[in-house]
């Protein structure tokens, strides 16, 4: 089918084109061939370019100098949440101030103070206990007798529960994070998001509504780890120093924000997009099975395959050059990780599913200065569940229709019904 520019930006922007990988690959494939640097030119939005490749992609994030986020969020958003966010970040007051709303010299200084945490060495002493998890989400699968919804009955609360602990967060109010976070990443979605309303603005009001909840909530648990500090990462967050100075209560509570929301959805989406390739294709799953050394190339390919943050955005800094092109000061750019995934250029067959690729350079986890704090720990958590369940695991299959979420952002399966046989 011959696709434009303008339908291919369309597809990418549509929350709803997420949710439909092979219309969404299509348009990825098309703008990577013959627009790789796509202008984006969207009523209600500043214009941008849509970066396809993967050496690109990599290029602009290895530089966070000439490609900070600048005075543009993050992720893509409405012209006028645009200005809204400079102005409150004029007056001091931004709506959130995270790692992945920092330039430098704040980010680096902010990432250093939880860094340590999330490193392999650091890790390795919380394998027993995920192993302890993942030994009971094999009980609860056998307990569900053999079909399951693995979304919401499996997936999402494996590591959800994983980093409510890291955090601090007691497990009793699981259920509350889970339903903000996917309120969040969900403000798309007709079955996910806060009310019913689909417009831009009501979609920003919620989003709103959702972070002042969240900070309802950690406010008090700063305070309680200010005055009775543990051993979890909302202690050393709370009681942090930078430049000899206790971060602010704002600071403290954006970082468990950050924590809070990448650190368990984007997991749940790979394990469950892991599961429905699986069920989908018994050859790998026998060659998974039958060789537990390629564990570590099933987690890389599911991260791959199911690339669960779709985007973030760049500017740049100053004019400058990339791949022969020349970029002005002041473009942005989104950095299209789903698209650098599927890369013929990097990737034999880049839309099958091999549990033996390799080498795997996906850039699902990003690059670069922002690189994900948490790959460490979720590449540990799919291990660990993996070698727990494949050796019981004899068949599985899809039982009935699955579906992703509507989401441009972040966006997974948000329901996969499996049926399985153990061993
Ligand atoms: C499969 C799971 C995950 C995926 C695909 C993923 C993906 C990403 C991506 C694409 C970025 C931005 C990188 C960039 O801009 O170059 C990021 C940043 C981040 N991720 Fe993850 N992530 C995952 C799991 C986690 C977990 C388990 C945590 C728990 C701590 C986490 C915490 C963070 C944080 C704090 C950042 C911001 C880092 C910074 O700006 O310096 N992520 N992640």
């Amino acid at each position: 089918m011959a696709l434009t520019t303008a339908e291919c930006v369309a597809t990418v922007v549509d929350p709803k084109a997420h949710a439909d990988p092979a219309r969404l690959n299509a348009a990825y494939a098309w703008l990577r061939q013959n627009d790789p640097f796509a202008r984006a030119q969207i009523d209600g939005f500043d214009p941008f370019h849509l970066v396809t490749r993967h050496a690109d992609i990599l290029e602009i994030s290895r530089d966070n100098s000439l490609f900070p986020y600048g005075d543009f969020p993050s992720t893509l958003a409405p012209h006028q949440a645009v200005e809204a966010g400079r102005a409150a970040k004029a007056q001091g007051r931004p709506l959130l101030y995270t790692l992945v709303q920092m330039d430098e010299p704040d980010h680096m200084k902010y990432r250093a103070l939880t860094q340590a945490w999330f490193m392999p060495q650091n890790l390795r002493k919380l394998e027993g206990r995920i192993r302890e998890l993942a030994r009971q989400v094999v009980a609860r699968m056998e307990a569900l007798g053999g079909e399951c919804d693995f979304v919401n009955e499996v997936a999402l609360h494996y590591p959800l529960h994983v980093i409510m602990e890291i955090l601090g967060v007691p497990a009793e109010h699981e259920p509350r994070m889970l339903q903000l976070t996917q309120e969040l990443f969900g403000a798309t979605d007709p079955d996910l998001r806060r009310g019913g309303d689909e417009s831009p603005e009501a979609r920003q009001m919620a989003i709103q509504a959702v972070l002042a909840d969240f900070f309802g909530y950690f406010n008090a648990l700063t305070e309680d780890r200010r005055a009775n500090p543990r051993d979890d990462v909302a202690s050393v967050i709370a009681n942090a120093e930078i430049d000899g100075e206790r971060i602010s209560a704002f600071d403290a509570v954006s970082y468990y924000v950050i924590i809070a929301t990448a650190g368990h959805d984007t997991t749940s989406s790979s394990t469950a997009g892991a599961m429905w390739a699986l069920a989908e294709r018994p050859d790998q799953l026998a060659k998974v099975k039958a060789d537990p050394s390629l564990i570590g190339g099933l987690v890389d390919e599911s991260i791959r395959w199911t690339t669960p943050v779709r985007h973030f955005m760049r500017s740049a800094a100053r004019d400058t050059e990339i791949a022969g092109r020349r970029v002005k000061a002041g473009e942005w750019f989104m950095l299209c990780y789903p698209s650098g995934n599927r890369d013929e250029t990097v990737f034999e067959a880049p839309l099958e599913f091999r549990v033996d690729r390799s080498p795997n350079r996906h850039l699902a986890f990003g690059y670069g200065a922002h690189l994900c704090l948490g790959q460490h720990l979720a590449k540990m958590e799919m291990r660990i569940l993996w070698e727990e369940l494949l050796p019981r695991l004899k068949s599985v299959e899809l039982a009935g229709e699955a579906q992703l979420s509507e989401a441009n952002f972040v966006n997974g399966p948000k329901k996969l019904p499996i049926r399985y046989v153990f061993e």
